[in-house]
């Protein structure tokens, strides 16, 4: 992700989520160097964005998101490969992440990649109606 990605990246952002990023997360996130890829289409348009961080071996996932236009096509899987790949480069041996449990399309995409439950956070996210737990998911990246 550039910095000239953001506009867009903002429009996929506000349409997938309640709770959606700003763009200045954005910016700063890049700015103090998380990880960040955005998938494109033919025409060079972004679809989907994903952050991570990395620090002493284990990885986060931040945000993974694809615009509604462009789900199910494999735009998250291709995010989630390019970012499990470079963070295995750069030695982390877990990967981390928080889903909501409403979320179910999420729930199945990392159930997809292996992802296993090992916590709940209790009212983690804001909600409509007051808040909701997250689940915490990790994956193991041994090889
Ligand atoms: C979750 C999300 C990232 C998936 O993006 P996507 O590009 O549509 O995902 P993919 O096409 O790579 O799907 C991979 C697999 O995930 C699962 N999946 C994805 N969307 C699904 C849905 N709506 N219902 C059920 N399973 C779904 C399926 O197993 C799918 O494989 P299949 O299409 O072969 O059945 C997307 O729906 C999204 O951005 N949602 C809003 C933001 C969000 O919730 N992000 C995750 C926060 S933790």
């Amino acid at each position: 992700m550039r910095r000239s990605d953001v506009t867009q990246v903002i429009e996929n952002e506000r349409e997938s989520y309640s709770h959606p990023w700003s763009e200045r997360i954005f910016h700063d996130c890049l700015r103090v160097g998380y990880r960040a890829w955005v998938a494109e289409d033919r025409a060079g348009r972004v679809v989907g964005h994903a952050l991570a961080s990395i620090a002493v071996g284990e990885a986060h996932v931040l945000n993974l998101c694809v615009g509604r236009a462009a789900r199910r096509r494999g735009a998250a899987s291709q995010l989630l490969e390019a970012l499990m790949e470079q963070v295995i480069r750069e030695g982390a041996h877990v990967l981390f992440l928080e889903v909501r449990p409403s979320n179910k399309p999420a729930r199945r995409l990392y159930a997809h990649y292996g992802f296993e439950r090992i916590a709940t956070r209790p009212g983690y996210y804001p909600a409509g109606d007051g808040r909701e737990d997250a689940l915490v998911l990790a994956r193991d990246l041994a090889p």
